[in-house]
């Protein structure tokens, strides 16, 4: 039997990070070996607490670990995003009481800690901002060659007509802490970047999650309610006519599915200031400029294009397979 994927999830919860979790919870060939939290869809302690709500739901064994509570170099938080994810992160669900605990490490800590204990063998999906990833380097740079891969979500590259969410170039996750993007995309690790290009290539309907309501049993049920919120802010802004695009499952399967998508490769910055904080651009291979902010940087994978059809299958087939 081929080995399991270890896999690090990096996670600030979050409508469509709880179904990317339930992805990796669900998924055969996944062994989820930590959770670590940061800020983002709400503040670290909303999001942590919803990362616990989600491991007790699930019934994950993996430790969790609080993260990042503020940007690096920074005292304060951006607003959380109430409007999509509601009060609470998760759509406004009732979230009852929650007896799973923390794991008493910091996340950077037991990035760290896991890494090290797996030298080569895990994978980090990263679908928040990237806080806790640039602290563990910080910490331990030594790190870096040990990590098998890094699937990221985050950033828009304007390929498909699809551009920012936050500003007209820049992504939540990458505005939320633009200094640690740049940091982790500058890491010598293999790494993929999933953004807005490619998850507003992927909608899931009412129709997609109602299937999966009446297929996926207690998960599929728990789908359909966490997502009503977040669907309904997709529609109302008028995004798209009928259900929501599929961001932080993407890297997921960017990790388990490479060939669900395409790639243009090259060396990635990311805006620290000004009007276009935020923004992440690449510079393709053996494309001819004079700007020398891009030298001696790793090459990242893009992800420009997406078999929707094939991605959304996978969701739907590894969700009711798993059921419980
Ligand atoms: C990203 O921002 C968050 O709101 C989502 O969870 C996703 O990770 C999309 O821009
Ligand atoms: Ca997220």
């Amino acid at each position: 039997v081929m080995p399991k994927l270890k896999v690090i999830f990096d996670t600030d919860p979050g409508v469509d990070d709880a179904m990317a979790l339930l992805l990796l919870a669900r998924h055969p060939e996944v062994d989820l070996v930590g959770v670590t939290t940061c800020f983002g869809n709400g503040a670290i302690e909303t999001t942590t607490r919803n990362a616990l709500y989600l491991k007790q739901l699930f019934g994950f064994a993996a430790p969790v670990a609080k993260g990042a509570g503020v940007p690096l170099g920074d005292t304060v938080a951006s607003e959380p995003p109430t409007f999509v994810h509601g009060d609470n992160g998760l759509g406004n669900i009732p979230i009852p009481e929650v007896t799973e605990t923390a794991d008493p490490r910091p996340a950077a800590q037991l990035i760290i800690d896991l890494v090290r204990a797996n030298p080569h063998d895990v994978t980090i999906i990263a679908v928040g901002r990237m806080t806790n990833l640039a602290e563990a380097i910080a910490q331990d740079p030594g790190i870096v060659p040990l990590v098998k891969a890094v699937s990221v979500m985050g950033g828009a590259f304007g390929r498909n007509g699809h551009s920012g969410n936050v500003t007209p170039v820049a992504e939540a996750n990458i505005i939320g802490d633009p200094v640690a993007a740049d940091i982790v995309f500058g890491a010598d690790w293999p790494m993929t970047i999933v953004g807005l290009d490619v998850t507003h290539e992927s909608v899931m309907t009412d129709d997609y999650v109602k299937d999966l309501a009446a297929h996926g049993g207690k998960d599929g049920a728990f789908l359909w309610e966490v997502s009503r919120f977040y669907a309904n802010f997709y529609t109302s802004t008028r995004q798209f006519l009928n259900g929501f695009a599929v961001h932080d499952s993407s890297a997921v399967a960017a990790a388990l599915h490479p060939e669900f998508f395409t790639y243009e490769r090259g060396p990635v910055r990311v805006v620290a200031d000004g009007i276009a904080r935020g923004q992440t651009i690449l510079r393709p291979e053996g494309h001819y400029d004079r700007a020398t902010d891009w030298d001696g940087r790793p090459s990242c994978n893009v992800a420009v294009s997406v078999d929707a059809k094939a991605f959304l299958a996978f969701y739907r087939d590894t969700i009711v397979n798993g059921a419980r």
